[in-house]
């Protein structure tokens, strides 16, 4: 069968920014990626905008600060912005640089316009926690679109993979269906989540 590769024209860094005032102005619609740090976060936009270090990725839970826009263009489709969220749940870190974290991720999906969807990354190793359970609500109840995205499936083998699948459907009350499946490693769901981008995004232009 042949492949439809997708064809990345241009990925570009827009601006990075501490606090709304740094967002950049709204225009083009944008995907936000959100999940644990460490979660895979950074590899995976990288994966789709196929580009190896658009965004920084690191061994080391925290290394995405701030929130990153990307501008992403491709042949015969319109421009979106990925923005590539700090990861939250990094126990190491202080309860005061905690809470700011949580504004600033907070300050971006609450009333941004262009927001036409959320990726929230899930380790296909563990388990969600609070964090993930409480923010499904907290997304629906600003009508913010979510696909569930489980990260670093390479990690393993197909038992372990039912078995995880099960534990973390399980976990959210959520049928398996509504999960893309990824490696950000192997490109293992990539072609499937751009499809689901590209729905979500024209959905939120007025399409049907
Ligand atoms: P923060 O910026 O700290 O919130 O992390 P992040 O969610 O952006 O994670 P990042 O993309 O930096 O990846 C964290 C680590 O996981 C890195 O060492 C990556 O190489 C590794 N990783 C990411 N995706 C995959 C994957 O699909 N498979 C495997 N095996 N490793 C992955
Ligand atoms: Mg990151």
């Amino acid at each position: 069968m042949l492949r439809a590769l997708m064809q990345i024209l241009r990925a570009e860094f827009v601006t990075s920014a501490a606090s709304r005032a740094g967002f950049p102005g709204e225009g083009l619609p944008e995907v936000a990626f959100v999940g644990r740090s460490n979660v895979g976060k950074s590899s995976l936009l990288n994966k789709l905008a196929q580009r190896r270090a658009l965004a920084r990725t690191s061994a080391t839970p925290g290394k995405t600060r701030l929130v990153n826009f990307f501008r992403i263009e491709r042949r015969e489709r319109a421009p979106v912005l990925f923005v590539d969220l700090p990861g939250y749940g990094w126990a190491r870190v202080a309860r005061k640089e905690r809470a700011e974290w949580q504004k600033l991720i907070e300050g971006y999906l609450d009333g941004r316009g262009p927001l036409r969807a959320v990726l929230l990354l899930l380790d296909a190793r563990r388990d969600p926690g609070d964090d993930e359970r409480d923010f499904l609500p907290w997304l629906a109840e600003r009508a913010i679109p979510v696909r569930l995205v489980v990260t670093k499936i390479d990690k393993l083998n197909a038992s372990e993979r039912d078995m995880r699948l099960r534990a973390i459907t399980k976990e959210l009350g959520i049928p398996r269906e509504a999960f893309v499946l990824t490696s950000a490693h192997t490109g293992l769901g990539v072609d499937a989540l751009w499809s689901e981008i590209d729905a979500l995004v024209a959905r939120g232009e007025g399409a049907p």
